[in-house]
């Protein structure tokens, strides 16, 4: 043995030295060595430059863009750049910071890639309503593949504000109404741009927004303030947040909002006690577009006190305003801040372009051949497509679907060839040429036997104004021209003339997103009249239901036999919602939002508490807690969404009904697809804790699995609970849970779902 180490020792011992040295410690040990090396050769001006983030690109969302950028590079004044993408771009913009500034320090290189890079995926939303983990990580790796190909390095993504009001245009950015789902799309999303090693040349550092609260506007109104008890922030509105940063999230921005009387941009509670000092967050924290400036409006100071305040709460790097760059070093000057908070910024700034491996090769990601293989590749579209098919929600059908390949079936509506509104909002990298139309893709996976006919029946709405203030970035939306009467009479003719119609109605893509919350979530009226005009002929009518929101649509699920809410499902979307159609696939996403009947029930969630004064029932009783014209019920709950096959839910099975301490429960269903369609179905367990020292919902989301069943298939399936899932923020924010009876809930929605009770004692 002896003589054959010695001889291997010359191999072995340089190895092990390899090997201790990319060992965590080590490699944090030689990151803060070189950092802290290059600070000590920083000026204060040079370390300011670094907290300066600026916009290179079109796509502005503010009345301040940045100017003089080129100059402001080579004087070491830029720390980083969004919305410039392209490899040869990006490379001309780094060689000015590595070859012409004093310290050569590499550029950070940033963009909105939100749900997909050029390969568009749902909306987030949409997403969300596939309940699919694997599918979402996938969609965000497929983002980040194709964005450090072109050029980029860092993502605004995940975007993970709970909300529970759609009357909030940005509703569609994130996960829906759900602290559980949205933690589980947080991390998932996370893991997905991130991957295992973020100096890879294909992963993208990812920056958790809106931190914090932003989905809790006031009135739904984008940018209004946001009032709420704590118990509820840390139960219902934090744990996206957290679970991204658990997930390892490289960044933070913080929101436009206040919380608690503080923009969240100069708010130290949030940015330093609760995010890194509770939570541990390590990485840097960079503010929304022109929030800090947006603080002199809140009514917080000058520019240089807001800039202050926010860099002493733990904001580090400043996007667009140029606060932080043109007064921090008189702040400094007149000791308002001092040189730790400039250098505690800086050096975390400093941190994330190492670990993307920019001091190595700052051309990492500029790669021309990569550009050319890897953006919108055939392989990246077919897993776009199939995503998307499983984030759609059948909302109702009456044997309707699918459709038969055969007959006549006549397309209508104002979004039926309407390429460009497909990808949704925030899909700035998109290239809307390449989107499938609806009528393009029912044409192309309909085949041979089916004869489509198409007429547009009505415009989106007949409010010119609504939709015109919709254009953003320059895209205005084509309005027919054609008299109502005109286009809705050739809509009839066609529809007469077919088997069955399919109606492509709902939203245009810019109805959701920043700065486009509504007050009416009803299906505009000239939309409505079509409808009548179709039903009137007798045939069957299948609503395809575009949308970044839930919308109120009691009066369509009377009158129609068939609805799919199909979002906006991104760039091949239009081959997706025929799949589904025919059913090729079949539909199996469920809401990740509750479907209000009218905007007078807003918020409306599945997780509510009991009053004092509970409704029993339906009916409406005096002195109860309801309203004297509408239900409590919404129009379709949480998690709901129907498929082309049925499922049928055995009673739950509990191991035990009494357990003690660190036991486990398991509690299970036997579920049985028995209809004639093979199917995937998300079976959804809720808890309720029945009598506690604080009020708590009647039922909460716990856990989720999807499953695919085959015709006359029965699976079982189980969920292991243990106290952790009981654990709940009480009023004094004590973290833990209370022994005592607890009811448990699985189904297939968050209203139909059977029960069991159980005993837990400490
Ligand atoms: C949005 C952010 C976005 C940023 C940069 C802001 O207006 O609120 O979500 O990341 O612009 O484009």
């Amino acid at each position: 043995m002896r003589p054959a180490i010695t001889a291997l020792r010359p191999v072995l011992f340089p190895a092990m030295v390899l090997l201790l040295l990319q060992h965590p410690v080590f490699a944090q040990q030689k990151m803060n060595q070189f950092i802290t090396g290059l600070m000590a050769k920083m000026t204060v001006q040079e370390k300011i430059g670094q907290l300066n983030l600026v916009v290179g690109g079109e796509a502005t969302t503010g009345s301040v863009v940045s100017t003089g950028v080129e100059e402001k590079i080579k004087q070491g004044k830029v720390g980083g750049i969004f919305s410039v993408s392209s490899p040869q771009r990006i490379r001309r913009i780094q060689e000015l910071a590595v070859q012409q500034s004093r310290l050569k320090i590499p550029i950070i290189f940033g963009m909105d890639v939100i749900h997909g890079y050029r390969t568009i995926f749902p909306i987030p939303l949409g997403l969300a309503a596939s309940w699919d983990m694997q599918r979402i990580e996938e969609s965000a790796r497929i983002a980040a593949q194709e964005a450090t190909a072109d050029g980029l390095n860092w993502t605004f993504s995940p975007m993970v504000d709970i909300s529970r009001d759609p009357r909030w245009g940005r509703i569609s950015e994130g996960s829906g109404e759900d602290p559980f789902l949205g933690s589980a799309i947080a991390a998932a999303m996370v893991r997905g741009y991130q991957g295992k090693d973020l100096s890879a040349d294909n992963t993208l550092l990812a920056c958790v927004k809106h931190f914090a609260l932003y989905g809790a506007a006031e009135a739904g109104r984008d940018y209004h303030s946001v009032d709420m008890s704590r118990i509820r922030m840390f139960n219902e509105y934090f744990p996206p947040y957290k679970a991204a940063i658990d997930a390892g999230v490289g960044t933070v921005m913080s929101s436009f909002n206040d919380v608690e009387g503080i923009p969240a941009s100069g708010n130290k509670w949030l940015l330093t006690d609760v995010l890194r000092k509770q939570w541990g967050f390590k990485g840097m924290v960079v503010s929304d577009y022109t929030s800090v400036n947006e603080m002199i409006d809140h009514g917080l100071g000058d520019l240089k006190a807001v800039s202050a305040l926010s860099l002493k709460a733990g904001l580090d790097m400043d996007m667009v305003g140029e606060g932080f760059l043109t007064t921090l070093e008189a702040s400094l000057k007149e000791g308002k801040i001092t040189l730790a908070e400039i250098d505690r910024a800086c050096r975390l700034v400093l941190e994330a372009k190492y670990k993307l491996g920019l001091f190595e090769d700052p051309f990492r990601y500029c790669n021309e051949a990569r550009a050319q293989q890897e953006i919108f590749s055939a392989k990246h579209r077919g897993i776009a497509r199939a995503t998307a098919a499983r984030s759609f929600v059948l909302l109702k059908n009456q044997g309707v679907l699918p459709l038969a390949r055969k007959g006549k079936i006549a397309l209508v509506g104002p979004l039926a060839d309407a390429k460009e509104n497909m990808v949704g909002t925030w899909s700035v990298s998109a290239d809307v040429s390449k989107a499938t139309s609806l009528l393009a893709g029912l044409k192309e996976v309909a085949g041979t036997g089916v004869e489509i006919g198409y007429a547009k029946g009505a415009n989106v709405t007949e409010d010119s104004a609504l939709e015109a203030r919709t254009s953003v970035f320059g895209k205005p939306w084509q309005r027919d021209a054609r008299h109502p009467d005109t286009l809705l009479a050739e809509a009839v003719k066609l529809a007469q003339s077919a088997d069955v119609i399919v109606a492509a109605l709902g939203e245009l893509a810019e109805f959701t997103g920043e700065s486009s919350s509504r007050t009416d979530l009803n299906l505009p009226n000239s939309q409505k009249k079509l409808i009548d005009a179709l039903l009137a002929t007798g045939k069957p009518v299948v609503m395809v239901l575009f949308t970044g929101r839930p919308l109120t649509i009691v009066e369509e699920d009377k009158k129609l036999p068939a609805i799919l809410n199909v979002w906006f499902g991104g760039s091949e979307a239009g081959y997706a919602i025929s799949d589904v159609l025919f059913g090729d696939v079949n539909p199996s996403g469920k809401l990740p939002a509750t479907f209000p009947r009218n905007v007078g029930q807003i918020p409306i969630y599945h997780s509510y508490k009991s009053t004092g004064r509970p409704l029993v029932g339906d009916e409406f009783q005096k002195f109860r807690s309801n309203y004297l014209d509408v239900s409590n019920t919404p129009l379709y709950p949480f998690g709901y969404g129907l498929s082309y096959t049925r499922f049928d839910y055995s009673p739950v099975k509990l191991s035990k009904t009494r357990l003690k301490g660190a036991e486990k429960l398991v509690a299970s269903v036997r579920v049985t697809n028995s209809g004639k369609y093979a199917g995937e179905e998300v079976v959804q367990l809720y808890l309720r804790d029945l009598v506690a020292t604080n009020t708590r919902p009647l039922k909460e989301l716990k856990g989720f699995q999807k499953l695919l069943l085959q015709p006359g298939e029965t699976k079982e399936v189980r969920f292991e609970i243990t106290t952790e899932l009981l654990k709940f923020y009480d009023n004094k924010l004590r973290y833990d849970w209370e022994p005592g009876e607890f009811t448990v809930f699985i189904g297939t929605n968050s209203r139909d779902a059977a029960a069991a009770n159980f005993t837990w004692l400490r």
